[in-house]
């Protein structure tokens, strides 16, 4: 049976707004593969557009839009730390579509900036509606409660003054955002087969864990042996793989398939977030400097930046075996490096 053909079937069944620009450039880093022993590709998902940043939220929102214009819906609401990836994208692609973005975002740093910077600052240009909810001291969690409550009541009031709202989770996490990483690795096996590759190992940073999901899903779609490396950017339980293993089950059933994805499918690499998210650390900053300066191109303090830290070590540790093929999977966060100074950390050192 022809896998790929049936799975680009599949995707088709489902509504999309192609707003980003993809495939995205899949390409081999020499100078890296040479030092490491392995043979190893980046596929460039900071290039997806739509606005000049990128990432792969955009993945996750041509399906996600898609879906709110394909339902009548008129606003977008979403959530995020005030530097989230998945909001500016969210304003962004929503204004591409002709549709109102309200952004309920938690500030974690508890900085008084004279100005907004990096996300923020774009979600302004942008015209984004914007609604900031200060941690305070709070745990994020509360914190973020407290933004899902307010949005709920802005939600229940605008639909009696007769809107369609449609809310987003924090990170496009559900199974329509998922599936356009089943989308993404078709895409990536797809690029690798012209290239006479077989990646087996994927590397990406996680999250929400709705890049995971989808990816998880693709694989199992298309019967892809691949391992997926999962390196976590904040502190995460093994059991959350449950709930990651539930969205792809979802994203697979939305497009029509019965393939089925299990926890046990996925490696989720715990040990490489230092002291949370949105702090730095010494590895991720070296891992910066390392592919900009064999490679030059440019991850990020926050996602990209701590998963490549993550590969490296397991290449160099051995528990990569030398000569596998890796995939290293960009999923962009370009403006982590203008964030503020306590999210940035020395990079520049
Ligand atoms: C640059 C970047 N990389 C990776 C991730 C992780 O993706 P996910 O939330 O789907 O796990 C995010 C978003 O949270 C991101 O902004």
């Amino acid at each position: 049976m022809d896998h790929m053909k049936t799975a680009k079937e599949m995707l088709q069944t489902v509504p999309r707004s192609r707003i980003g620009f993809f495939p995205t450039p899949l390409h081999r880093l020499n100078n890296i593969s040479n030092d490491l022993g392995v043979n190893l590709y980046i596929k460039r998902d900071d290039m997806t557009g739509v606005n000049l940043f990128g990432g792969n939220k955009v993945r996750k929102l041509e399906f996600l839009i898609g879906y709110a214009k394909e339902h009548g819906y008129d606003t977008v609401f979403t959530f995020g730390a005030t530097q989230s990836n998945h909001a500016m994208e969210t304003a962004s692609m929503c204004n591409a579509q002709g549709l109102k973005s309200i952004l309920y975002l938690v500030d974690l740093t508890e900085q008084k900036e004279e100005r907004p910077k990096a996300n923020l600052l774009l979600d302004m240009i942008l015209g984004a509606e914007v609604h900031i909810i200060p941690a305070n001291g709070r745990e994020e969690a509360e914190a973020d409660l407290e933004a899902e409550e307010l949005c709920r009541k802005q939600v229940e009031q605008m639909e009696k003054e007769g809107h369609k709202c449609f809310v987003i989770p924090e990170g496009g996490a559900n199974y329509i955002g998922s599936t356009g990483f089943i989308n993404g690795y078709a895409e990536m096996l797809e690029q690798m087969e012209q290239l006479n590759e077989k990646p087996d190992y994927i590397f990406h940073a996680t999250g929400t864990g709705g890049t995971l999901a989808g990816l998880a899903a693709g694989r199992a779609l298309l019967e892809s042996d691949a391992s997926i490396y999962s390196v976590t950017v904040s502190p995460k339980e093994l059991s959350h793989l449950e709930k990651v293993a539930n969205i792809a089950n979802e994203s697979l059933r939305y497009i029509g398939s019965d393939k089925t994805v299990l926890p046990s499918d996925m490696h989720y690499e715990l040990s490489y977030y230092g002291e949370g998210y949105e702090k730095p650390t010494k590895e991720a900053t070296e891992a910066i400097q390392y592919l900009a300066r064999k490679e030059g191109i440019i991850v990020d303090p926050v996602y990209t930046g701590k998963a490549f830290s993550g590969m490296l070590d397991c290449i160099r540790s051995g528990k990569i075996p030398q000569g596998s093929t890796v995939v290293f999977w960009h999923t962009g966060g370009a403006t982590g490096i203008f964030a503020e100074p306590e999210i940035v950390g020395e990079i520049w050192k």
